[in-house]
């Protein structure tokens, strides 16, 4: 059954659309312009860097949401910007403890280009990050999209930010499927164009947030879209099925010991050859994922990237870790509340959190 949107659950704007007789809606961008502005400033999400003005605050935040859900990453983002709260200070402070913040953010190599473009701002531009979206392309990290969301929102600068979401909104509002030629150019064509010149930084958010909220990839809400009237497809766009997950077990070793009064475990940080997350602590990782019930502490669920990984998580002695484990770029005891503050890696904190060995966030 073709979804079929009430055509009157919101009324305003599809009526100004639909009395123009401009079905096709792609020939009035003003009309689109202004459905959509006042779309978002009635509908959108009170966000703790919404209303920021430092184009740092914007920064931040543009890299936290990068391949990453908004309520993962509003709390991260606050204790990052309490801990680092100018550029300076993120510059100045150890990579670990930049990664410790990070921690359960995943894509870690965000936080390192981030840290490091901070150390280029503090030292080339003395602590003020370049105006312009060409120049801010120039620092680490910083592409097309991010560059366009901070010039856009800090500076209204009239660039069009086109990520997955913004993407997906303009292909639905066109009719244009993936695999069209030449799709990506079509779509960065169709932003600047409808960009809103005067409301840059809100026209490019809006489009962002319209993207990740209703028109999202496999339930779009067309009866509360202020685009109904001028969209091409109305939620008959079909959207690229989700990459498959593979599934994967694994094991690894909790090591606990006393020592002056002090519960420690045994953490590993990998040679950078051995992982994708160098400077993270993790719990030493088994040679064998199977795991004899008696020694069973935790069995947990954690999903990288496309994986879904069953995890399960071993009582082991020193010793028997030496054993058992992959050999490790170099093993630490840690007290447990110095461990908190260690860039551990999500599965890590995860673990030790849900044995209570770490209070929860
Ligand atoms: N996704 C990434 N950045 C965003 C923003 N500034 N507003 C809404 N959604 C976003």
């Amino acid at each position: 059954m073709p979804k079929l949107p009430s055509p009157r659950t919101k009324p305003d704007n599809r009526e100004r659309f639909a009395q123009r007789g401009d079905n096709d809606g792609l020939s009035d961008d003003a009309a689109l312009r202004a459905a959509l502005l006042a779309w978002y400033a009635a509908n959108k999400r009170d966000l703790p860097w919404r209303g920021a003005e430092a184009p740092y605050a914007i920064w931040v935040s543009e890299i936290m949401l990068q391949q990453t859900r908004v309520a993962a990453v509003i709390d991260r983002y606050t204790a990052f910007m309490a801990r680092f709260p100018i550029v300076t200070a993120l510059a100045a402070a150890p990579q670990e403890e930049v990664l410790a913040l990070w921690s359960g953010l995943g894509y870690y190599r965000r936080a390192r280009m981030l840290h490091k473009a901070a150390q280029l701002v503090a030292a080339d531009y003395r602590g003020t990050l370049p105006a312009t979206s060409a120049e801010l392309r120039k620092l680490p990290g910083i592409g097309a999209y991010t560059a366009a969301a901070i010039a856009s929102i800090a500076h209204g600068e009239p660039v069009a930010v086109v990520d997955g979401n913004v993407e997906r909104v303009l292909c639905r509002l066109a009719g244009w499927e993936e695999g069209e030629p030449a799709l990506r150019r079509k779509v960065e064509e169709r932003a600047a164009r409808l960009l809103d010149p005067k409301h840059a930084g809100d026209f490019n958010q809006a489009m962002m947030e319209l993207g990740a909220t209703l028109c999202s990839p496999r339930n779009p809400q067309c009866a509360a879209c202020p685009l109904f009237a001028g969209c091409k497809t109305r939620g008959e766009h079909k959207t690229a099925p989700r990459a498959k997950m593979q599934s994967r077990a694994v094991g690894c070793a909790l090591a606990l010991r006393k020592r002056k009064g002090k519960e420690e475990v045994l953490l590993e940080q990998r040679a950078a050859a051995q992982t994708v997350m160098p400077g993270l602590w993790e719990l030493p990782v088994l040679r064998s994922a199977d795991v004899l019930a008696e020694d069973l502490r935790l069995c947990v669920r954690h999903a990288i990237m496309q994986v879904n990984y069953d995890v399960r998580v071993r009582a082991a002695g020193e010793r028997e870790v030496k054993a058992l484990a992959v050999a490790g770029g170099q093993r630490r005891w840690v007290p447990l509340d110095e461990a908190v503050s260690l860039p551990l890696t999500g599965l890590a904190r995860k673990i030790l959190t849900r044995l209570r060995l770490l209070p929860s966030a």
